[in-house]
């Protein structure tokens, strides 16, 4: 089976590219090298043996993409490729919606023109927003206060009404939407991880730059929060155990068109209770997270263990935006695609570590 990934060069796209290929999937990647680097490629070949057809194209050119699908005609798409940055997104609200929204609406018709069965997308954890914890999929969602947050859910929309959409077309398709929490770590040959470009504003690549000497010290914004050490808590889920859950959310997909028209088919966008009960045209949504909170100074203090390392921090004021806490209730992951987060956070910050020691410039 022949997947596209889309974003296929970045940070989560490059890891599940490898736990594609060593599942034996076919992978074609698209990427506009906007957030990624192109030696990452050889460095996904290095690590599977396998060298994946790449070509550096911004997902929302309709004919690059048009020519892509034509040549390639993939059975399924992964879909990555998008702008992450919260506070940017609050700054530059256009530029998030025409991409993330965009590119999302393309892909949705290329499936539509080639007939591509399958769809995975990137979704957040922020699409929940001020909700209760932790966050169950059948929960009424609310957008955190910003921008990205909101392409995720719009993205969520379109993906769950086209499929829905699905049933007058003669090819059918379905989708799995995946509600990530915060993902870290890298790969344990430290070949690929995370690598952003500038400044980090996520957690963990700043804390391996403090640790490599290439930042003086770590802010940790707010230390009065509501919850154990006053700062903030997040669920930190191993990049590789987040890939894994893509492929197993591959197999679900492929169960369901095995089993079409099975007679306790559920109607599309329910979220089902029993694992067999879903036919195809169906938008599935699950979260992937350990349903673990883990606050910023006890991930700093894991780091510190598993690398013997210390980290400068200093406490500074809250960030904008931030919620004091949230973590996933993953169950429905778990019971429904058979997939469990194996790796703990002392892996995280050695595989992070090892990572970073092997990046030249930043
Ligand atoms: C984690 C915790 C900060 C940096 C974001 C996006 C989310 C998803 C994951 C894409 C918070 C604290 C951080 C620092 C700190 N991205 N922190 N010092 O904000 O939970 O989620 O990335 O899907 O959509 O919103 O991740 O790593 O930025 O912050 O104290 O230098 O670490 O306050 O409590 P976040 P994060």
């Amino acid at each position: 089976m022949k997947i596209l990934v889309t974003g296929g060069l970045g940070y989560i796209g490059s890891h599940t590219c490898v736990a594609l290929l060593d599942e034996g999937y076919d992978v074609v990647i698209a990427d506009d090298l906007s957030n990624s680097r192109r030696e990452v490629l050889g460095r996904i070949a290095e690590i599977t043996g396998k060298t994946p057809a790449f070509y550096e194209l911004d997902v929302i050119e309709y004919s690059k993409m048009a020519e892509l699908f034509e040549k390639e005609r993939p059975d399924g798409v992964i879909h990555f490729a998008g702008y992450k940055s919260v506070p940017e997104s609050v700054e530059k609200p256009l530029k998030y919606y025409s991409n993330n929204v965009g590119t999302t609406l393309i892909l949705c018709d290329m499936m539509q023109k080639y007939g591509t069965r399958h769809m995975i997308f990137s979704s957040s954890a922020t699409v929940y927003g001020d909700n209760e914890i932790p966050y169950r999929e059948d929960m009424v969602l609310r957008p955190a206060t910003n921008p990205y947050g909101r392409t995720k859910a719009m993205s969520e929309d379109i993906i769950r009404d086209f499929v829905s959409s699905a049933s007058g077309r003669k090819v059918p398709c379905s989708a799995v939407l995946l509600r990530y929490f915060n993902p870290v770590g890298a790969h344990e040959s430290g070949l690929i991880g995370e690598d952003p470009n500038g400044i980090p504003g996520n957690l963990m690549p700043y804390i391996q730059r403090v640790a490599a000497g290439k930042l003086p010290y770590l802010n940790v914004y707010g230390n009065d929060y509501p919850t154990p050490d006053g700062t903030g808590v997040r669920d930190y889920i191993h990049v590789m155990d987040l890939a894994e859950a893509h492929v197993a959310a591959l197999r679900k997909l492929e169960e369901l068109a095995k089993a079409e028209g099975s007679a306790d088919a559920t109607p599309t966008g329910v979220v089902s209770t029993d694992k067999n009960s879903h036919a195809e045209n169906t938008c599935l949504v699950y979260n992937i997270g350990t349903g673990r909170g883990t606050s910023v100074l006890e991930l700093v203090a894991a780091f510190e263990r598993a690398t013997g390392i210390h980290i400068e921090r200093q406490i500074a004021p809250r960030r904008p935006g931030d919620l004091p806490e949230y973590y996933a209730d993953s169950s429905l992951a778990q019971k429904e695609l058979n997939w469990n987060p194996k790796r703990s956070l002392d892996d995280i910050c050695k595989d992070a570590w090892k990572f970073q020691q092997n990046i030249k410039e930043n």
